[in-house]
């Protein structure tokens, strides 16, 4: 039997990489979560061990360390990148990692964690790894040192680390996002579905040009058990490949709903806003056998048939 660590396990990506995991006969997993972020409802479809912990909880990092495990999906983080307490940043997301840096390694257990397309900022698309690495906020910052902490440890990590830098992703099991607190941080995909659902005026910034390289979950959920299956080690870009614009994102749901929208365009307040990202993915080929095969059209469309039919949890065995 493998088995794996998956921190942040009750989030979005965490609680997808679970179900496809425990999809496969020989594989357990433990899901490690504090909760701070994540929803209980999406681990109703795993059945698998749930710990409210920390991702550095010393329990944990014993067992990593003795070899407990046959690797550690890491996916836990503050992720809402409007925090701006930036030593609680840079203590949750990068101190508690370099602890799982020192655990893993010590039993040569494969890492894989969650890096960002933040650790860009508002750099020129398309965006390379090793190029234009300027974080507007600390949350890019957090995962840009996260980055750079991992590169010391490639040489002495006999199991291997891979960073992967998420762009935008958007699927099932990012519900919690949509309602929690009062900040909206789901995906443009949901946010906009729920709007049309309710009946709702469609908004965007001025004029729906902004460019962005969404990615479907269930690109994301591949990339990372290629990056578990993998023996080499770095950090790449998770991505489409390919930069879509807001407007494109509003036909495409409209094309799905048999509805036109009209949309009302308004001025962007935020000082900083990335204009254009793209995934560069010339590193991505290099680690992982891997690429994106979702394109905007194939990906909201399967999103937005499981929602229409009401399902929120993460991608499963039963409903693929
Ligand atoms: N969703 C995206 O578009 C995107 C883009 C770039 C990077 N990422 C990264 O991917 C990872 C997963 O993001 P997500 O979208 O699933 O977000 P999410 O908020 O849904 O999931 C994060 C999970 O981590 C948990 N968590 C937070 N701090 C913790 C701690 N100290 N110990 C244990 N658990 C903790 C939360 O409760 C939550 O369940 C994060 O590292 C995030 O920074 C996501």
């Amino acid at each position: 039997m493998k088995r794996y660590v998956i921190t942040g396990g009750a989030g979005f990506i965490g609680s997808n990489i679970a179900a496809t995991l425990l999809r496969q006969s020989d594989t357990d997993v433990v899901i490690v979560d504090d909760f701070s972020s994540g929803d209980w409802r999406n681990l109703i479809p795993l059945d698998c061990e749930v710990r409210a912990a920390d991702c550095d909880d010393p329990h944990l990092l014993a067992e990593i360390a003795a070899g407990e495990y046959h690797g550690v999906f890491h996916e836990a983080a503050i992720t809402d990148t409007t925090v701006m307490d930036q030593r609680r940043m840079v203590e949750v997301n990068t101190n508690a990692f370099k602890s799982l840096l020192e655990a893993t390694a010590a039993s040569s257990t494969r890492l894989v964690y969650a890096s960002s397309a933040g650790t860009y900022g508002n750099s020129a698309a398309p965006n390379a790894i090793g190029r234009g690495e300027q974080p507007e906020n600390i949350y890019g910052f957090s995962k840009l040192a996260m980055d750079r902490i991992a590169s010391r440890f490639y040489a002495r990590h006999h199991g291997g680390i891979v960073g992967l830098r998420y762009f935008n992703v958007y699927g099932p099991g990012e519900h919690h996002k949509h309602e929690r607190n009062g900040n909206n941080t789901a995906s443009m995909m949901l946010q906009l579905y729920m709007k049309a659902k309710a009946g709702e005026q469609l908004r965007l910034f001025k004029y729906g040009e902004q460019q962005r390289d969404f990615v479907y979950i269930r690109d994301v959920i591949d990339a990372n058990l290629e990056a578990m299956n993998g023996t080499l080690s770095g950090v790449c870009n998770v991505g489409s490949g390919r930069a879509r614009c807001f407007n494109d994102a509003v036909t495409i749901l409209g094309d799905a709903l048999g509805q036109s929208f009209d949309v009302e365009y308004f001025d962007n307040p935020f000082s900083f806003y990335q204009m254009h990202t793209e995934a560069d993915l010339s590193e991505t080929q290099r680690i992982l056998d891997w690429q994106p095969t979702c394109t905007l059209e194939t990906g909201m469309r399967d999103y937005i048939q499981r929602l229409e039919l009401g399902q929120r949890g993460p991608l499963d065995g039963v409903h693929d």
